[in-house]
């Protein structure tokens, strides 16, 4: 069997993946996607069962997902996962599809849209780009004053992206998100992340510890990620005042440096028997 791993950049992650499909045997291609040129109609990748993409880029990803696709090899993930996944609107959209809980969310499309949005849902807010990670340019409305500068400055500076205001209502949780990882139908762990700043990202500093994996805690991890089209994906929840588990986001490239460290689950081995039964499958 032969498995194409796409990544600019091996990070330990990408070592432990490649290790692990290794030791299954697998004949491992890396490949380096500024290194490929997607050509409309082919050639493709030849001889390939299967692609894992771990792109930091997520244009990288989507691309490569939908160009995959149309060579006919099986990618982890597929290219509407991660269509959905790389834009938070259309996450949220296909959890409310869903039925999942997640906490009241709009998009905005002006300054005006904005302003009506925050006065209807309350201050403090979360304004969020449509696409990114890491915690990136996210801002923390506390009121009208603060989300005027903050719109202007996206609308007056910000790339055409930015034009989509992502609006949030800000969720009171206890110095921690819940980190879950998914594959397929199954957890393979769940982990808090604590920060004494608000945006919890690892890459922010964030520090991982075991989360037990209650059954609400499971069923609502794997059903977000079954409502995004399902695949190997990182759910963001958090924690409700109320003691309700929200759903935040889901990742389509999941990093788990972090987890790792405070959970004792084989991930990269879990990761490589996952991209090895889609390739069995075909799917
Ligand atoms: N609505 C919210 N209320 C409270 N905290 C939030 C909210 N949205 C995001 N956060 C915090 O910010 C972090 C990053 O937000 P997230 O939506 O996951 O964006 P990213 O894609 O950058 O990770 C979350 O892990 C969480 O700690
Ligand atoms: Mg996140």
């Amino acid at each position: 069997m032969r498995i194409g791993v796409v990544c600019s950049r091996v990070r330990v992650e990408e070592k432990l993946i490649l290790a692990a499909l290794r030791e299954r045997g697998v004949d491992v291609v890396r490949i380096d996607p500024r290194e490929l040129p997607l050509w409309v109609g082919g050639p493709g990748l030849e001889g390939m069962d299967a692609v894992l993409l771990r792109c930091v880029s997520h244009t990288e990803a989507f691309y490569i997902s939908r160009w995959l696709a149309g060579v006919g090899i099986p990618t982890v993930n597929r290219h509407s996962v991660v269509a959905t996944c790389g834009d938070k609107f259309l996450t949220s959209m296909a959890l409310a599809e869903a039925g999942l809980p997640q906490p009241r969310t709009a998009l905005a499309l002006s300054r005006e849209a904005a302003l009506s949005v925050l006065e209807g849902m309350g201050y403090p807010a979360v304004l969020k780009p449509v696409v990114g990670s890491w915690g990136r340019l996210m801002a923390l409305l506390s009121d009208r004053n603060a989300a005027e500068a903050v719109i202007e400055h996206k609308l007056t500076l910000g790339s055409y992206q930015h034009s989509a205001l992502y609006l949030q209502e800000y969720v009171e949780k206890p110095g921690r998100d819940i980190r879950a990882l998914v594959a397929g139908h199954r957890l393979l762990y769940a982990v808090y992340r604590e920060s004494d700043h608000w945006i919890t990202n690892t890459a922010r500093g964030g520090k991982t510890r075991p989360c037990p994996a209650t059954p609400e805690l499971v069923e609502l991890a794997v059903g977000a990620a079954r409502a995004v089209g399902g695949g190997l994906l990182a759910v963001d929840l958090l924690e409700a005042p109320d003691g309700r588990l929200l759903v935040n986001e889901v990742n389509h490239t999941p990093e788990f440096h972090g987890a790792m460290e405070a959970v004792d689950v084989d991930v990269p081995g879990a990761i490589a028997d996952y991209v090895i039964e889609l390739a069995k499958e075909g799917r």
